[in-house]
Order: structure tokens, then sequence, then C-alpha cells
């Protein structure tokens, strides 16, 4: 997902705020950035390939009250200063930027080009402004002119325009998020809160199908096919600047991971008489769907094992790209689960759509307030994590876990007893996570960050969490990391272990952690540097890194070391953990 941010208003810094804001976007990992200022002279465009933590606000003191900036995450187009966006009309009146895909813009291209447009970039987004100047000389208001265009783009996107003459700031949206700040002196609009926070907390969201536009004056929020008003209410955002900072941590994923000290107990707070009403829902449902991407997906496979293991309930699990093919299995009894921590992922987004054109009820698991996901849902439960800015997800991944579980407790009656062992799971990583245990987790990791591959092995709900630890791992740090049922090892994979070849056996205190030990004793056969993340040490295990007994919240805790662990490599190895290559923190396109 690119990073957007406008403002339109008193203040004569708006360059500076732009470029200030876009770094407050910065960790979901960019290749490139661009700025828009509006000043009497004209508009000035500044973009280039790199970081814009490298740029410095400085460079934008020009008086300009009316700006926009982006940092790209290139889909059409390779990563060059003329693929960066803002892009502008050739009259040089309109800038704009732009996140998703416009996905008839090679026929929009053709078309321009037959009426004397010549294109200087790869991207899809360079036929917007040309639109809107197409519309603009038959005579159309520049707001009138945005939105004609607007109706003739197909797929997902978000879009900032700014012009000139008018001084107008406009957006739209169709799949990809946009927030309105409301300041006392303007207005931000940004594709994510972290941009405009340090000057209002106020905001409005922008829906689907919206558009909205400012004099930085007064606000207007426009319905894209009718041009119909719409009334917006004003939400206060309870997350502090401090909050969504890093703080005095090296990286916002090694803050997330320890903020797990709390967030599973925030994430066990929710409305009992919700809960409960969610588990009436699981109960009456004709057949139940958990669906997710990635991490997310992950937390719904464990889920699976505490629907089964604590209450005796079957789900059916599946990551919300392959959803589509479910849809015969779908009757307006059905109910989906989707999981998703931006709440803005693509899958998950068509995924809903599928249901509830079946007719199904869905209802949203999610940390991001009035995200997509959580506005299109019926029931929506948040886990409270606080804002997860790092790609790789970590706190979030545990809020998933601890709200499906508690749900596993309420579908029996036993939510308090849910709510108990969550507020104890808490209290056992607290205990965890102290500068002794992350250091002797640092010391495994400098003993195998060489390797090329490592292999993970768990059983039961330790088997989704196998599959997770290889995505962790992967995702910062470039290892090669495979997860593997334990029972599944002599069925091939074992072929792959060589002498040496780092191993780690995710166990429990349970009914399967025998035949875990016999799994992780055929890995050591072949000669596994193996580790063991258990409650009990085995004589098996090369290294051993405890973890509490949890009872049914033992996923939660096993994955907590494999963060840390996929942390220190990832430094180790000289990677930045926060903004991992090829990878975007919300992924909004399919
Ligand atoms: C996890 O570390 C990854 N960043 C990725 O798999 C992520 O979980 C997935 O893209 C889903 O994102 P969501 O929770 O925001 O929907």
């Amino acid at each position: 997902m690119c990073g957007i941010f406008g403002y339109s208003g008193k203040r004569q810094d708006g360059g500076k705020i732009v470029v200030e804001g876009l770094k407050n976007l910065e960790y979901r990992g960019y290749d490139s950035w661009g700025v828009a200022c509006t000043t009497k002279a004209g508009i000035t465009i500044r973009k280039d390939i790199g970081k814009i933590s490298t740029v410095s606000s400085d460079d934008f003191s020009e008086t300009c009250c009316l700006a926009l900036a982006h940092t790209r995450w290139a889909t059409h187009g390779g990563v060059t200063p003329a693929n960066a966006h803002p892009h502008l009309s050739r009259d040089g009146t309109v800038a704009v930027v732009h996140n998703g895909i416009i996905e008839n813009y090679a026929e929009l291209k053709e078309t321009l080009k037959t009426k004397g447009y010549t294109f200087v970039s790869q991207t899809d987004t360079e036929v917007i402004p040309y639109m809107i100047e197409e519309e603009m000389k038959s005579g159309k208001s520049f707001p009138d002119a945005f939105r004609n265009a607007c109706l003739q783009f197909h797929g997902r996107y978000a879009i900032l325009a700014l012009h000139q003459a008018s001084g107008m700031l406009i957006a739209a949206r169709t799949g990809s998020p946009l927030i309105v700040g409301v300041g006392k002196d303007g207005y931000y609009i940004a594709s994510d809160i972290p941009a405009f926070m340090e000057h209002t907390r106020t905001v409005q969201y922008l829906d689907d199908g919206e558009i909205v536009e400012t004099d930085g004056k007064k606000i207007t929020f426009r319905d894209i096919a009718t041009g119909e008003e719409r009334q917006k209410r004003e939400i206060q955002i309870t997350w502090t600047v401090e909050q969504a900072q890093k703080g005095d941590f090296a990286h916002f994923m090694l803050k997330e991971i320890m903020d797990q000290k709390e967030s599973i107990a925030r994430a066990a707070n929710q409305d009992e008489e919700e809960i409960m009403t969610i588990a009436q829902a699981i109960r009456n449902a004709k057949g139940t769907f958990l669906v997710g991407c990635g991490t997310a997906h992950k937390a719904c496979m464990a889920a699976e094992y505490f629907f089964s293991v604590v209450s005796g309930h079957h789900v059916n699990v599946c990551s919300a790209g392959e959803f589509k093919l479910y849809h015969h299995f779908l009757v307006p009894e059905s109910l989906l689960i989707v999981v998703s921590q931006s709440g803005e992922t693509a899958d998950v987004l068509e995924a809903m759509n599928v249901a509830k054109s079946k007719g199904a009820k869905v209802l949203a698991i999610v940390n991001v307030e009035g995200s997509s996901v959580a506005r299109a849902a019926d029931y929506t439960l948040r886990i409270n994590a606080g804002p997860e800015r790092a790609v790789a997800s970590t706190k979030a991944m545990t809020g998933q876990m601890s709200v499906m579980l508690l749900i596993a407790y309420a579908l029996k009656n036993a939510l308090h007893d849910g709510k108990t062992l969550l507020l104890e799971t808490g209290a056992l990583i607290n205990d965890m996570l102290n500068p002794r245990y992350v250091e002797r987790i640092a010391t495994i990791a400098g003993n195998i960050k060489r390797h090329e591959h490592l292999y993970i092995i768990g059983k039961s709900w330790h088997y989704p969490m196998a599959l997770e630890s290889a995505i962790k791992i992967q995702e910062v740090s470039y290892m090669h990391a495979e997860g593997f049922a334990g029972s599944e090892l002599k069925h091939g994979p074992i072929a792959l272990i060589e002498p040496g070849t780092p191993c780690i056996a995710l166990l429990g205190n349970d009914e399967v952690t025998s035949d875990m030990l016999n799994n992780a004793t055929e890995l050591k056969a072949r000669g596994a540097l193996l580790i063991g993340i258990a409650p009990k040490r085995h004589e098996i295990f090369d290294e051993w890194l405890k973890t509490p007994d949890a009872g049914a919240a033992q996923p939660i805790v096993t994955i907590i070391p494999i963060q840390i662990l996929a942390y220190e490599l990832a430094v180790q190895r000289g990677k930045d953990p926060d903004m991992p290559r090829n990878l975007a923190k919300s992924v909004t396109v399919k």
C-alpha cells in the first residue's frame, strides 16, 4: 500500500507538513517518494527514488497552504523517478497521487494518446491527471471534472489530487483507505492516521465510493456515483502519538513484541454481551468460515484447534485468497469470520463480498477501528493491540489468537475462564520477556545466522505456529525457513536435513508432546542442530528456550520467542526488520 498525504488550510508550511507526515508512514517499506507544493508561481513537484526518511523537510520551506505527497510501493512500472508520484496534468494545474490499481488504464491511455497526450511514465496513475484535464477542458469545475474522471476508472484505488487555481484538495476512495484529519487550521487527508496525528486526532472516514473535497476552510463528502452530499461524524482517535512512535526501541518490531506484555490483556478486555452474541451466532450458523491472509491466516488455523479442543466446535479455515472456491457452500445462515490487522487487505475484502453476496453474516476481528473491513462487517471485535507499524505482524497475531480463544471459551459458556486464562497468560509473557531471555535468543540467532535454511516443526495448534515461524523468519531476515507438521517429516521433508541444519521444535505440555519428541528425535538422528521451544527441557535439545505452560493459550506464548529470534536474525544479518524488502504493511491489491 502506498503512503498518501495532503494538506489544505491556513498554515503556510504545507510542504513541511506533508513531508514529515509521510515519514510517519515510512514504516511500510517504500521505494520512492514525491511532493507537490502549490505556490504563487504554480505547482512545484519534487520526486525521486529512495526513502522519504532521507528527505529533509527544510527543503520544502516555501510558503505553501496546499500540498500533497506520496511514497510509492511499485505495482505498475519499475522504481524510477519518472514513475514516482505525483503526476501532473499536461497544463500543469493538477497534481495527483494514487494508491491501488486503475485496471482499465491501458485503454484510457490509448484514448488519451489519440487526443495528443504523451506519457512519460510506465504507471497506470499517469492517466488520472490527463483524464481530469480532459474533463475540465469541456468546462467542468475541478470537483466535477475529478468526479467524472473517477466514474471512468475501474479497480480498487485511493486518489488524492490538488488544483492550483481553485486551491482545492480532492480525494476519492474505492477499496483503498483514506482518512480525513480535522484540524483547527485546515484539513489533512491521508492513507493512515499516523501521518497527521501530531496535528489532530479528530478524524472522519471516507467510505468506498465516496469523494471528499476541501478548500481548506470547509469540507464536503459526496457519493462518487451521484455527487450527492454525505454527512460524516467526527471520531476521536484514542491512540497517543507516543504509542505510534518507536520510543526508545531500536525498531517498531521489537517495541511491538514487547507490547505483548499488555496487549494480551487488552485483547481479553471484550464486551461480554458482544462476545456471547457472537458465540450464539456461531452456534446458529450453518457453517462457520475463518478467513485471513498470511500471519492472520495462521492465527485462524490456530483458532481451528481452539474451537475444536476447547469447545468441540467445527469451523472451516482457509486463506482469504482461496475463499472464492467455497462460495458453493455458503447460505444465508453461514457465518464468515475475517481476521485482519489492517482491515484493508484486498483478498479479505473480496472474501467478505463473496459471503455477503450469498446473504451470509460477517464478523470482523481487526486492529484498526474504522477500517474498510470493520465498516463492512455485521459484527466487529477489536483486538485493541494499538498501532502495529512494523510490517511483520507480532502483537496483532497474538491479539487475534487471544480473541478467538476467548470466543471458543464463550462457546462452551465459560467466558470468564477464558478471560482468566488470557490475563494469566499476559502475566506469564510479562515474566518471560526479560532482558536475559532476549539475550539468550540473540545468542542463538548468532549461532545460526549464517545458515541458508532453517526448518520448524509443530503439531496440533503448534503446526500453524510452525508455519507462522517460517513467515516471521523469512520476511524480516530473508533466511529460507519452512514450517512442517511434525508428523509430515518422514513423508518427505526429512530428506532436507543435513548435519548441522538448524531445526526448531515447538512443543507444549500436552497429549502430543511425546509424538513431537519422536519427530524431533528423527531430526536429531540426521544431525540437526535442534532448538527446542517448550515448557520443559528435553535431553535431545541442543538449545532450549523455555516457555511458560499456558494450557490452551500455549501457541500464544510459543510464537513470542520465535518473533524475537526472527527480529534478531534480521538485525544480525544487517536487514531492517521494520521495512523488509518487497513487502508492505497492508496488501491492498489482490
Ligand atoms: C505478517 O507478518 C505479514 N505482514 C502478512 O502476512 C500479514 O499478516 C498479512 O498481509 C495480512 O495482513 P492483515 O492482517 O492486515 O490483513
